[in-house]
């Protein structure tokens, strides 16, 4: 695309940090006991956001990342969710929380959450930073969500546009210049 944008605040990175303090104490409280619970973060998106939960995350973990892509550099979803990398480690019998930035149509969230309750693990969860409940395409809801976004083309904290902005340290709305 040629046309120009720039990129207004929607989610500071203090209201984000505020959140995840309070999402992470009732993740605490239903992994409480676990043995050993497996983070799972979807590449690329969510790198940004499972680094600063699990650091709020007071519990024995491990991490792990698989790669599911449905949008490539498009701005819509193909509907056909790809995995590129799957997990390193076994889930079985495990408890897991897989950790998202955003559910949009729900394909990518919904395929994963599928896929890992398949390998027959112990309690299996989700989390995503965003939700777009407008947009849904499948019958899917996260486990927790941080925040229900109205249908704005976000970026920042791990979010990208085309590939770019996922550096932003907040939650940004693309607005695009007509020129
Ligand atoms: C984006 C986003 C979610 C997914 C949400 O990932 O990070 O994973 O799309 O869309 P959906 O609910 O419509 O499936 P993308 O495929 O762009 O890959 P990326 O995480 O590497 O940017
Ligand atoms: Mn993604
Ligand atoms: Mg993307």
């Amino acid at each position: 695309s040629q046309r120009g944008y720039v990129i207004d605040e929607m989610i500071s990175a203090k209201a984000i940090a505020a959140r995840i303090e309070e999402l992470c104490r009732e993740i605490t409280a239903e992994f409480d006991g676990t043995d050993k619970l497996v983070v799972v973060g979807l590449l690329r998106g969510s790198f940004v956001f499972i680094a600063d939960l699990v650091r709020e995350l007071d519990l024995p973990i491990e991490v792990d990342f698989l790669e599911a892509s449905s949008y490539g550099d498009a701005m819509e979803s193909s509907r056909e969710v790809r995995i590129l990398k799957d997990l390193r480690g076994a889930i079985e019998g495990r408890d897991v929380l897989v950790v998202e930035d955003i559910v949009d149509t729900g394909h990518t969230l919904n395929h994963v959450t599928h896929l890992l309750q398949s390998r027959d693990p112990g309690k299996l969860r989700s989390i995503a930073l965003l939700d777009k409940p407008s947009r849904r395409e499948v019958d899917f809801r996260s486990d927790w969500i941080g925040f229900e976004i109205p249908d704005e083309f976000v970026v920042g904290y791990g979010i990208d546009y085309a590939q770019r902005n996922r550096n932003l340290p907040f939650i940004g709305k693309v607005r695009f210049i007509e020129d």
